[in-house]
């Protein structure tokens, strides 16, 4: 079975990421997707898990000068390539936060007795904080009219509630891009099968329908979680967010990542790529 995958492109430090994923793979594939976005002059963008900024920075180009622009990843090595990109048009904020960790929350305990609260305070050491078990990001209600998210959500645990901040940060009728792995193309023991043997060639489809979670070593004692969830799962925890899609492409891999699978022989017509457009419900 093939290793080569969009999965592989993680596997390095931020600059080498900038300098072959990006010109090879995300420059190609996006063009299409920001174009059916059709962002506007003025408007504002926030790019989750933006990596070295290549939508972001594409993005800013769209809006243009009067527009605004944020980035946001967890990693500092990636915001740090990022920043030292030259970008035009709107303003770019890089951000470094996790899309996905909850915030710290204040725990209130309402008593109408005073001295139950002042037991309650004793036993607990004085007023604390907790963090809540929900993903966050760190920006008002409808902040956005446009949210892209690129291969990030493949990353995080809590998706369902990811998507739910999504559609908070968006305006009602503002757009949501999110591109995957292809879940059918991208699930465990999914592969091009070379079979000798039998003189046969496929791709193998693993259980597609079982969520996995596996944690990949990105760099050297780094690691990633890389959850397969269907695109069902996706879908549907986007419109429990209010977004609907409106859109879906499957691009063909673009020829940066063709040269890499050589050994696949109809590598050009297996998608390993899938872009949703969505809008928020109004
Ligand atoms: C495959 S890269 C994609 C980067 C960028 N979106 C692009 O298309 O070039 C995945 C990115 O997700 C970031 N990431 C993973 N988990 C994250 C989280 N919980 N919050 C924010 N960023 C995260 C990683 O640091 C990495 O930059």
């Amino acid at each position: 079975m093939t290793s080569a995958t969009y999965r592989n492109y993680t596997e390095t430090g931020a600059q080498l990421y900038q300098s072959f994923f990006v010109p090879a793979i995300a420059t190609p594939v996006s063009g299409e997707p920001l174009a059916v976005a059709n962002l506007q002059a003025r408007e504002r963008v926030v790019d989750v898990a933006c990596g070295a900024g290549v939508l972001t920075r594409a993005a800013a180009e769209r809006v243009g000068a009067t527009g605004a622009v944020t980035g946001v990843d967890i990693a500092a090595d990636m915001i740090e390539v990022a920043r030292a990109t030259p970008a035009g048009g709107a303003p770019i904020e890089w951000r470094q936060a996790d899309a996905s960790a909850p915030p710290p929350v204040r725990v209130v305990g309402v008593d109408q007795a005073w001295a139950q609260l002042a037991v309650a305070r004793r036993r607990a050491g004085g007023p604390s904080s907790a963090r809540a078990g929900a993903a966050a990001l760190p920006f008002g209600d409808g902040a956005f009219d446009a949210v892209v998210a690129c291969l990030v959500f493949e990353h995080i645990d809590e998706a369902d509630a990811a998507l739910a901040e999504v559609g908070r940060v968006l305006q009602p009728g503002g757009r949501f891009l999110l591109f995957l792995n292809h879940p059918l193309l991208e699930e465990p023991g999914s592969g091009w099968i070379d079979d000798t043997i039998l003189e046969e060639q496929y791709w193998r489809i693993g259980p597609y329908l079982v969520e996995d979670k596996a944690m990949e070593e990105v760099e050297k004692d780094r690691f990633l979680p890389f959850v397969h969830r269907p695109l069902s799962r996706n879908i549907n925890a986007m419109a429990d967010a209010g977004l609907f899609v409106r859109r879906m492409e499957e691009p063909a891999p673009p020829p940066g990542f063709l040269a890499r699978a050589q050994e696949y022989r109809d590598a050009a017509t297996i998608p390993r790529l899938v872009f949703l457009f969505a809008r928020r419900s109004r």
